[in-house]
């Protein structure tokens, strides 16, 4: 067997009421048609073609290297898009497996389980259907006497009695090749939205066709609209956290925990609520994530504690410590030990080993050394109105609280600043930098002006009088 995949993705999905094609969608980080495609990890996928239709380049841009895409310019039904599918699909492909686009919680277990059925059974073709108690918009599976398929009748299309039917059609096919080909042929489009059904090919195998009925009537809801997508959301939300749970990672609730797919987290980590961890993150062991932070696109090493921070785009080391109500904006690297504190917004810069930033500080496009303290308030002037500009501050550097430093500018090693300092020019190592005015004092300055002011509303007075 040379097996060749067809994905039916060319549909607009009007009643996602969407500018962006239905499939495009995302769940937990993931087009809708990416979690399709995830569903062939294990199968020997000889080709796979994705029949595309509405916003064609769109999704034809979103689907992975050695996925090609055939264009169905008008969607003239599910039967059209797979006759489409199969003319693209590689001529040494014999059999061909047919998903639809919209049908994000298929599971890889359940498509091999199928292809190892129709295999085994050597017969024309072989669908999924599952049993649901309230079968809605599906197509509704209608069995002979024998047990084997007679007919699927849309919903649509559905007599009262026929709605009555449990059993579902999940739109999970694999078919023969040659005989679907042909069966599609002989289908016409006499039904309530005048298309060619795909379904409508499967009495026209030559043959009876197999069935798999799925255990879990969730794997193969469709998506239709919002609400839909939200339901498959949160199945998919529960199945990630599911796996990181039995994988070694605690979440003191689970429900308050969101997840992108490829997020990667290590043993005997705590996740609090309301944590958001975006694709392309990565926490190591025994962290402390939460409550409140929302990582994406970042790094995390081992033995890290977060409260209430954002991280995007950032590279964090083991042992570090952010928050509560830290801003990593992209382009830092934290090296082992290091902190950022309450308030404080960090981008492009590098904090060394056991250097702190504890508050209120703005620090961007700056290197800070190994052991060095941030005073707090702290601001790296890091932009003159025209671009932007480096501060370079060295190794276990104490700067005084509420200092600016103008940019370029540097700081040498085991510097300090002095407070509310503007540091235009470079402290070299081992200086103290100071630029603030003298403070001067004025001896018995507030019994004068007292006295003055007393003098001066005796004299209105006297004038109010005359
Ligand atoms: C389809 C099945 C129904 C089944 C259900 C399962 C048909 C006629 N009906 O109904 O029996 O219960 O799936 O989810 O097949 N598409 C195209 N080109 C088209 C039309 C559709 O590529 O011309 C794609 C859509 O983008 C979508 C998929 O095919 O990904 C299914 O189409 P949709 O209109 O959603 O079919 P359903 O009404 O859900
Ligand atoms: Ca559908």
């Amino acid at each position: 067997m040379k097996l060749g995949v067809v994905v039916l993705a060319a549909g607009q999905g009007t009643r996602m009421r969407s500018d962006r094609p239905k499939v495009l969608h995302e769940l937990a980080g993931r087009p809708m048609v990416g979690w399709v495609l995830a569903s062939l990890e294990g199968l020997p996928v000889a080709d796979c073609v994705v029949v595309v239709g509405h916003g064609a380049d769109q999704v034809a841009g979103a689907v992975p290297e050695g996925v090609s895409t055939a264009l169905q310019a008008e969607q003239r039904g599910t039967g059209h898009a797979a006759q489409i599918g199969l003319a693209a699909l590689d001529a040494a492909c014999d059999t061909v497996l047919i998903l639809c686009g919209d049908t994000p919680l298929v599971r890889p277990e359940l498509v091999a389980q199928l292809v190892a059925v129709h295999t085994a059974a050597g017969r024309p073709a072989t669908m999924v259907t599952a049993v649901l108690d309230d079968a809605g918009a599906y197509g509704r599976v209608l069995r002979s006497i024998a047990g084997d398929l007679d007919v699927v009748v849309e919903a649509r299309d559905a007599t009262p009695e026929q709605l009555e039917v449990g059993e579902i059609n999940a739109g999970i096919y694999v078919a023969d090749r040659v005989a679907l080909a042909a069966a599609l042929d002989g289908v016409g489009t006499d039904n309530a939205q005048g298309e060619v059904y795909l379904p409508d090919a499967l009495p026209l195998m030559g043959g009876p066709v197999g069935i798999v009925v799925s255990d879990d009537p969730l794997v193969v809801a469709g998506v239709n609209n919002r609400v839909d997508l939200a339901d498959c959301e949160a199945e998919l939300q529960r199945r990630l956290r599911e796996r990181l749970m039995l994988d070694g990672v605690t979440m003191t609730d689970p429900t308050a925990v969101f997840v992108d797919h490829d997020v990667r987290i290590g043993r005997d980590t705590v996740i609090h609520p309301g944590v958001h961890l975006r694709k392309g993150t990565s926490i190591g062991q025994e962290c402390v994530i939460g409550p409140d932070c929302l990582i994406s696109a970042a790094s995390i090493g081992d033995r890290c504690t977060l409260v209430a921070t954002h991280v995007h785009e950032s590279a964090i080391s083991d042992d570090c410590q952010l928050g509560p109500f830290a801003y990593l904006r992209p382009g830092n690297q934290m090296r082992p030990g290091s902190k950022v504190g309450t308030y404080v917004e960090m981008k492009n810069t590098t904090l060394g080993a056991k250097a702190k930033v504890p508050h209120l500080s703005y620090v961007g496009d700056a290197e800070i050394g190994e052991g060095t303290n941030i005073g707090a308030g702290n601001i790296t002037a890091n932009y003159d109105g025209f671009r932007k500009h480096r501060t370079v501050i060295g190794a276990r550097v104490r700067t005084g609280s509420d200092c600016v430093f103008v940019a370029p500018v540097s700081v040498g090693d085991d510097a300090m600043t002095a407070a509310g300092s503007i540091i235009t020019h470079e402290v070299p190592a081992g200086a103290l930098g100071i630029a603030r005015a003298r403070q001067s004092v004025i001896d018995g300055f507030t019994a004068k002006a007292a006295a003055r002011a007393a003098a001066a509303a005796n004299a209105d007075n006297k004038g109010n009088h005359a």
